[in-house]
């Protein structure tokens, strides 16, 4: 539904910057300025340092290679080291056997929860509900810093809009909006509330990454050239990284990929003027993994120019690279050591080691409910038909339930990529956690049904690092033919197929993002048994499934759950918990559609409404256009009914406001909860303005027959976006308002709305 607002009368506005960072503590600055004073150049150079430390076993520390070097003050840092009591033995290191006794960092690739793994951010931000993205990050931030870990690098809040590049796992999707509330989150999360940050032992800091425009790898091609116009660069990518500098993220992480055709890592605009100048950032910088070194393939000149480069950017902190360690000779700042007094390491430096409650909390009993819940919340319900007069899901607890496919029986897949703490053999396979959980009622058979890829080769790139799954040495006809027999036992398939989990990631692009061969023929062939299947997707990206989607009447997307996915989906199949994830990120029909993302621009020859094909207009010849699965979509066991949209006022001033409401009633039979989602879109402007942009959302929560209105207040802030200077600028004239339950109900084309409401 939509409807025509207000004029805004105003005269433009021009962005002034605005300062967040809390660089003006004065004790801290006195502090690290009489230690500065103190140190030698060389011990000042030891401080951007940040290497990988490798393997230490508990003990062990005192004798590793990193012990000579943490004692001539080389370091300032270590990453990938955890574990409370290798962390405290180096740490004692640093402070009883250097010369001025500076504590060190640990940094980590806390991603998405320590040893209890929550669902992979992609799956995370489907939960549209920022409570349960804060509380993640919190628990995450408990276990780790227990641990050892004092600095995690997240949260990763690159746009992604290329399902072929395999890191739109590791974000939240399409979305500035969305990204800008899951940065802020994730950054309270981790660090706490302003005012009082760090005061706790259990808040880490975060670091921001990927910057910048890391997800607009052409191709979709890991690490590869991004390339775009400022206006697309402030308006849509770069929101969500200045989101989380004003929470207050104590460090940010510049990215593998050029900006402007300079390496972030030595981009001196990128680091200083708007990091810096324009967002007044006030923590440091640190490189991603050898950041540095690459500069040098990257054509920026030799190991000594780029390393002089990188901090004349505003590079802080060099991760892995060590050039900072043999190259720089010049004077070097102490953003490092205000970090670390930040963190209270020189008051306590062992404030992070903290064995007893790390036995106590890892992995313990409220933080696997936590990620159970939050992980029924990501699972995105794409379809659900009926099948002989009843909806396929939710499924009865009685009877015979075949569950067959790659992903049903492995334990090491289940959290995800990038959950380098998980306790991969003790992640139950999901026959497990069903078995577990309903075996008592339900007859569960399960078959492998197929390899993940027929290919040997390429199978073995997407199970990397402990996330095997066994080669089944036996044909695919074989194979097959076992799973056949096991689903004509049951009343209903449950197919457990997609992705492995190192399939999408860092260095996981794929250039077909299909549900990869002998799964295909698995699903086809169990479909032709003539029993009710669902397809339950494992998935760290979009995939193009158009012909399961005709075909398949059930499809449960439950991305990588994390550590208790096995649970969760057992509540969501059996119907104790109503699904209520969206999509935050389009599912395109096949690749060629890509890029494709929902707030698109109307072109000159936009396809008239209701069309998939016009000639000489902006479409394809050999298929629609449209998405199979729209940002924002996502179907409930229940259904949502949406009044008309009401509007305060039809005008505004610049300072005024005007709330658009709308009444959304649960029809169904049962509770559930619904993303209720504003869309606004700037008629006329200056610049030509996307077809729409979420600019609100609520997630509600309705018992059957209840109704509840949804207010949002549209404010001007809301309005303004960046020009061809990068300026701030607020324009007047007519905007549309959309309220709906996805990106799609309620817009088709420019002007018209569409839809079920
Ligand atoms: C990734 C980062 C990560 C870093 C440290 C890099 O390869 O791009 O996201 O934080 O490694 O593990």
């Amino acid at each position: 539904m939509k409807n025509r607002v207000l004029t805004i009368l105003l005269a433009t506005l021009v962005f002034a910057g605005c300062s967040t960072g809390d660089s003006g503590d004065a004790a801290m600055d006195r502090f690290c300025s009489d230690l500065l004073g103190k140190m030698t150049l060389e011990e000042k150079i030891g401080q951007l340092n940040l290497p990988v430390a490798g393997r230490i076993n508990t003990g062990e520390a005192r004798n590793s290679g990193s012990a000579a070097r943490v004692k001539a003050g080389e370091v300032g840092g270590f990453l990938n080291v955890r574990g409370a009591a290798t962390v405290r033995e180096l740490q004692q290191l640093a402070v009883d056997s250097s010369r001025l006794g500076i504590p060190l960092l640990f940094g980590l690739d806390v991603i998405h929860g320590y040893e209890t793994v929550f669902p992979i951010p992609l799956g995370l931000s489907c939960t549209w509900d920022m409570e349960e993205v804060e509380e993640s990050a919190r628990i995450a931030a408990v276990e780790a810093s227990s641990d050892g870990i004092s600095w995690t690098f997240s949260p990763m809040v690159d746009i992604g809009r290329d399902p072929r590049w395999g890191r739109v796992a590791e974000g939240s999707g399409e979305d500035p909006f969305l990204g800008c509330a899951v940065a802020r989150a994730m950054v309270l999360g981790y660090q706490g509330q302003p005012g009082s940050r760090f005061t706790r032992p259990d808040e880490i800091m975060a670091c921001v990454k990927h910057f910048a425009l890391y997800g607009a790898a052409e191709g979709g091609r890991d690490y590869n050239t991004a390339d775009m116009s400022r206006t697309r660069m402030f308006n849509d990518y770069l929101p969500p990284y200045k989101a989380a500098v004003d929470a207050g993220a104590g460090s940010v992480m510049a990215s593998f990929n050029v900006v402007d055709d300079v390496p972030a890592t030595v981009n001196k605009w990128l680091m200083t003027d708007v990091l810096r100048g324009r967002w007044g950032f006030g923590g440091f910088v640190v490189t991603d993994y050898t950041g540095i070194a690459e500069c040098v393939p990257h054509g920026m000149g030799d190991i000594h120019q780029v390393s002089v480069r990188a901090l004349d950017a505003g590079i802080d902190m060099d991760m892995v690279s060590e050039a900072f360690l043999t190259q720089l000779l010049s004077a070097v700042k102490g953003r490092i050591l205000e970090a670390k007094y930040r963190l209270g390491l020189f008051e306590d430096p062992y404030k992070f080691c903290r064995e007893e409650e790390a036995a106590l909390k890892l992995r313990c009993d409220a933080h696997r409910a936590a990620a159970r819940r939050i992980a029924a919340d990501s699972f995105v319900l794409l379809r659900n038909e009926e099948f002989k007069g009843r909806k396929v899901l939710p499924l009865e607890k009685k009877g015979t339930v075949a569950v067959i496919g790659p992903l049903a029986n492995t334990s090491s897949n289940m959290p995800g990529t990038w959950s380098v703490a998980a306790r991969l053999s003790e992640c139950t396979t999901l026959i497990d956690g069903l078995r577990e959980e309903l075996g008592d009622k339900v007859k569960f058979l399960y078959a492998k049904g197929s390899n993940v890829i027929s290919d040997l080769e390429v199978e073995k790139r997407g199970t990397l690092y402990g996330r095997d799954i066994p080669r089944d040495g036996r044909s695919d006809a074989e194979m097959l033919r076992e799973a056949l027999a096991v689903a004509r036992q049951a009343d209903v398939v449950v197919a457990a197929v997609g992705e492995s989990s190192e399939m999408s990631g860092e260095t996981a692009s794929r250039s077909s993002i299909g549900i990869p061969d002998v799964q295909q023929t698995l699903l086809r062939e169990l479909l032709k048994t003539g029993k009710p299947v669902v397809l339950l997707l494992f998935n760290g990206r979009p995939l193009s499934i158009e012909w399961e989607s005709g075909n398949v009447p059930a499809i449960l997307d439950v991305w990588f759950g994390g550590s208790e996915t096995a649970y969760a989906v057992a509540d969501v199949l059996f119907g104790d918990v109503n699904p209520s994830g969206k999509l935050t990120i389009s599912f395109p029909r096949n690749i060629g559609q890509i890029p494709l993302y929902y707030s698109h621009r109307n072109t000159g020859r936009p396809l008239p409404e209701g069309e998939e094909y016009f000639k000489r207009r902006s479409c394809y010849i050999d298929g629609p256009s449209s998405p199979l699965y729209p940002f924002g979509y996502g179907l409930s066991y229940t259904a949502f009914e949406y009044g008309p949209v009401t509007l305060s006022s039809g005008s505004m001033t610049e300072d005024g406001s005007i709330r658009a409401s709308v009444t959304v009633t649960n029809t169904g039979s049962v509770a559930g909860r619904e993303v209720v989602q504003m869309y606004i879109q700037d008629v006329f402007g200056s610049l030509s303005r996307p077809v729409r942009e979420l600019k609100g959302f609520e997630k509600i929560s309705l018992e059957p027959g209840e109704s509840k209105t949804v207010g949002f207040d549209i404010t001007a802030d809301l309005l303004r976006y960046y020009d061809n200077s990068e300026n701030l600028i607020l324009e007047p004239g007519d905007f549309n308002v959309f309220i709906g339950p996805d990106s799609r109900t309620c817009l088709d084309s420019f002007g018209s709305s569409v839809g079920n409401s």
